[in-house]
């Protein structure tokens, strides 16, 4: 969603701030904006569409060694030149970016429209510009100190005032906001990625901290003027991470590198002495461990369903129980915090609001919570009370892929932490560990059976509507197959459990209605190949994603088999094939694969 930049030094800021806002793009948004600061002014250009269309527009020479732009997803209004940011006050001495939404705008709107000021756009935005620009404050941070305090909601804002050409003044409250430090300049992001090209210094500032911004240094400050010392920290990411490499689309890119980033989360972290995984960043004793009755996951989309899978492995590993919930309903149902259930909160950007939100009432609540995170760093990770980070290297496509993976062996990992310290025997941990080591190599050998499921895609993406169906380890997979196919091919893609078949979806198959089917070979074979055959007696198409043990019989069905590993783990290699069918299947109908339409890479907004 929306995306934060901004500069100061001693550079042209117009062309920085452009790669910044291109290196957001993945978030998604809808207009794109920049200010910089002249010799008197502030020059603003706005444009509705992507930043390539914003650089065509801007005057050759535009000069000036200060600015802010910004990414918008419409929010208030819809995207317009007008609504795109920055916004900026009457004299257009005050420019704002902001990320969030201010949710008493309306009321603040009104006062400002009664007091005389003419409202420009239809934004929450707008207001911040004309009360940082209406106060009577001596210094500019004392200004924003006070427009914030009038507004509820969430931000992560950008000034600039011509009045004071030397800074930034930078605020967040539920959005994230980064200063990036490099020699005699900085810079400021909502995001690591714009930032990485320049600078592998960076301080996260906190909820309710300002900062202003020089070109030689910063200081970090709360709502009451007190320092907070905030010293910039290394970041692990390389420029070259962030680039295509070579592949057509990142979500290409992305699910390919799976056997990597598959290393990279196990290792160090597998102990073949006690057949256990070694978790310090949980921040748990094996004593406290111990202690909880109850696992339960939280997560939003594809890492809700991530968590179903990890609540089964829960339950089958450590036998605790164990459920997933979407972090979205979560906070809305007033829900029972108890101290013997360990939290796990499972997202990739760290950002997503819901999840945020999910945390911030169990901690409320006074329960444990842990990160399952990958971005370092990101508001989740920090807001938790520990966590494993998932290593699996930034990820751009919207379509999550390597990311997910890695939260489901997260999972598998924390699910031998617990049971190690329960019933599962040193021997049945070292059959997990053994099995993790061995993922990588199973992984690169269904990538390799891309050109096979390519084919498989073009022919279902000529479907309008698909089933993905699958049982109790399954089900999460199948979840994950529709969500994937749905994302980026825009078709109508459902899932079932394929034991509910027969209680009413069964009525839809036809010729018209492929199947894709999800069966294992466990102790649900025999169940699940009953159900194949019921789809196929009432004409319909299936393609079964399975393992080489199982017997299909008279059954005609085509298949895409993938190597078999430890029951428990069988989710996460099945969910392979998935990825590729549905990036086929969206290369095949000429879709934008990478930013799918009305979606974005986190979702920061509610
Ligand atoms: C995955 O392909 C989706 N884009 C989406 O469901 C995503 O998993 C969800 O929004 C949660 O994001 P997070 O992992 O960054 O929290």
């Amino acid at each position: 969603m929306c995306g934060i930049v901004g500069y100061i030094g001693g550079q042209n800021a117009a062309p920085i701030l452009l790669e910044g806002l291109t290196r957001l793009e993945y978030r998604g948004y809808d207009s794109a904006g920049i200010a910089v600061l002249g010799a008197k002014n502030a020059q603003v250009h706005r444009v509705v569409g992507r930043v390539r269309n914003l650089a065509a527009a801007l005057p050759k020479r535009l000069t000036g060694k200060v600015g802010i732009g910004h990414t918008r997803w419409a929010t208030h209004g819809p995207a317009s030149e007008a609504n795109a940011h920055p916004h900026t006050s009457e004299d257009g001495r005050i420019c704002v970016v902001h990320n969030g939404i201010i949710d008493n705008a309306d009321a603040l709107r009104a006062q400002l429209a009664d007091a005389g000021v003419t409202l420009a756009s239809e934004t929450d935005t707008e207001v911040l510009a004309h009360l940082i620009a209406r106060s009577g404050a001596d210094t500019l941070e004392d200004a924003v100190v006070e427009a914030v305090s009038r507004i509820t909601g969430t931000y992560a804002i950008a000034v600039t005032d011509t009045a004071h050409p030397d800074r930034l003044v930078i605020a967040r409250n539920g959005s994230p906001l980064i200063i990036g430090v490099g020699e005699r300049e900085m810079f400021v992001a909502s995001d690591l990625a714009a930032l990485v090209r320049h600078t592998s210094q960076v301080a996260h500032l906190d909820d309710g901290e300002f900062a202003t911004v020089f070109a030689t240094g910063y200081r970090t400050f709360t709502v009451d003027e007190s320092d907070t010392t905030k010293p910039a920290t290394e970041i692990d990411i390389a420029a070259e991470d962030l680039d295509l490499g070579g592949y057509p689309h990142y979500m290409a890119k992305e699910i390919q590198e799976q056997p990597e980033s598959v290393e990279r989360i196990i290792r160090g972290r597998l102990d073949d002495r006690f057949g256990v995984a070694r978790l310090d960043g949980l921040n748990l004793t094996p004593r406290e461990l111990r202690g909880f009755s109850r696992v339960k996951i939280l997560g939003c989309g594809s890492a809700y369903y991530a968590g179903q899978v990890g609540a089964t492995m829960i339950e089958e590993l450590a036998r605790i129980p164990a459920d997933a919930e979407a972090a979205s309903e979560f906070r809305y149902r007033n829900p029972i915090i108890e101290a013997d259930t360990l939290y796990i909160a499972v997202s990739q950007s760290g950002e997503t609001i819901d999840t945020a939100f999910a945390v911030e009432e169990i901690k409320r609540k006074g329960g444990r919570v842990v990160g399952l995170v990958n971005v370092v760093g990101s508001t989740i990770a920090r807001a938790c009370d520990g966590g494993v980070y998932l290593h699996a290297g930034p990820e751009i496509a919207v379509a999550s892929t390597k990311a997910l993976t890695n939260m489901a062996i997260g999972f598998a990992l924390i699910a031998l932490a617990l049971g190690r310290v329960r019933d599962l025997s040193n021997a049945d941990g070292q059959r997990i560990i053994d099995a993790l080591r061995a993922m990588p190599g199973q992984i690169k050998s269904i990538l390799d059976e891309g050109p096979r499921i390519a084919e498989h895609a073009k022919e279902f993406a000529t479907a309008n509507s698909l089933f993905f169906v699958g049982r109790v380890r399954g089900y999460p997979v199948a979840r994950e197959g529709a969500q994937k196919f749905k994302e980026i091919s825009y078709r109508h893609a459902e899932a079932y459990q394929t034991s509910e078949l027969k209680h009413g979806p069964l009525a839809l198959i036809d010729a018209a209605l492929p199947t894709v089917a999800i069966v294992p070979a466990d102790e649900l074979t025999d169940r699940n190949l009953a159900a194949v055959q019921q789809i196929k007696a009432r004409g319909g198409a299936v393609l079964a994603v399975t393992h080489e043990d199982v017997d299909f019989g008279e059954l005609d069905v085509p298949r895409i088999v993938v190597p078999k590993t430890e029951p428990e783990l069988d989710p996460i290699l099945l969910t392979i094939p998935l990825q590729l069918l549905a990036y086929h299947a969206a290369l095949s109908l000429g879709y934008d694969i990478d930013k799918p339409r009305n979606l974005a890479k986190s979702v920061t907004v509610e």
